[in-house]
């Protein structure tokens, strides 16, 4: 009985230990998603959003469902449903792969979704406003 309980707890640490190690997610990442067109990359009007409504958006009312379910909670790509995705979600924590995406390429990829890849197109259930809102919530959040 005793032995039991310490092979239980054994797995359950082991368990816990190995999903850890997938939450940071990986750096630098692969990246499926294409360029936005130029005009739409250097867009940026995350000057006048609204990060609080962005967090809304990101954590519970995105249809049709939550961006955190696989971007994370933390936005290190390792949200639930991300892990059985092929490629995985974006991980925004990541500099090394971040720094070469611009608020407008996020603003494009959310608008219209990333073909090949699991990111729905958001531009039937969000604003332009409301993107830009989820867009500055991210970066000021987790892009360092
Ligand atoms: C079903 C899972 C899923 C959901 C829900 C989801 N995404 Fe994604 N997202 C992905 C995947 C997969 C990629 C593509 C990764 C790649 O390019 O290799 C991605 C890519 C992205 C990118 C990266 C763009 C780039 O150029 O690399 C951004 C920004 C993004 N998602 C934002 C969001 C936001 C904001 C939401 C909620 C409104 C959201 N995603 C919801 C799975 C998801």
């Amino acid at each position: 009985m005793k032995k039991t309980m310490v092979m239980t707890i054994l797995t359950l640490f082991t368990f816990f230990a190995v999903g850890s190690a997938y939450a940071g997610g990986k750096c630098p990442q692969p990246r499926k998603t294409k360029a936005a067109p130029a005009n739409v990359v250097k867009m940026d009007k995350t000057a006048k959003a609204d990060a609080a409504k962005g967090k809304a958006i990101y954590d519970k009312t995105a249809k049709p469902m939550a961006c955190k379910m696989c971007h994370g909670a933390k936005g290190d790509g390792a949200g639930k449903l991300g892990a059985a995705l092929k490629p995985k979600p974006r991980n925004f924590a990541c500099a090394e792969t971040m720094k070469s995406i611009s608020a407008g390429q996020m603003f494009h990829v959310i608008k219209k979704g990333s073909k090949g890849t699991g990111m729905v197109a958001h531009g039937k259930t969000l604003k332009d406003d409301q993107i830009w809102d989820v867009v500055k919530y991210i970066r000021s959040t987790w892009v360092k």
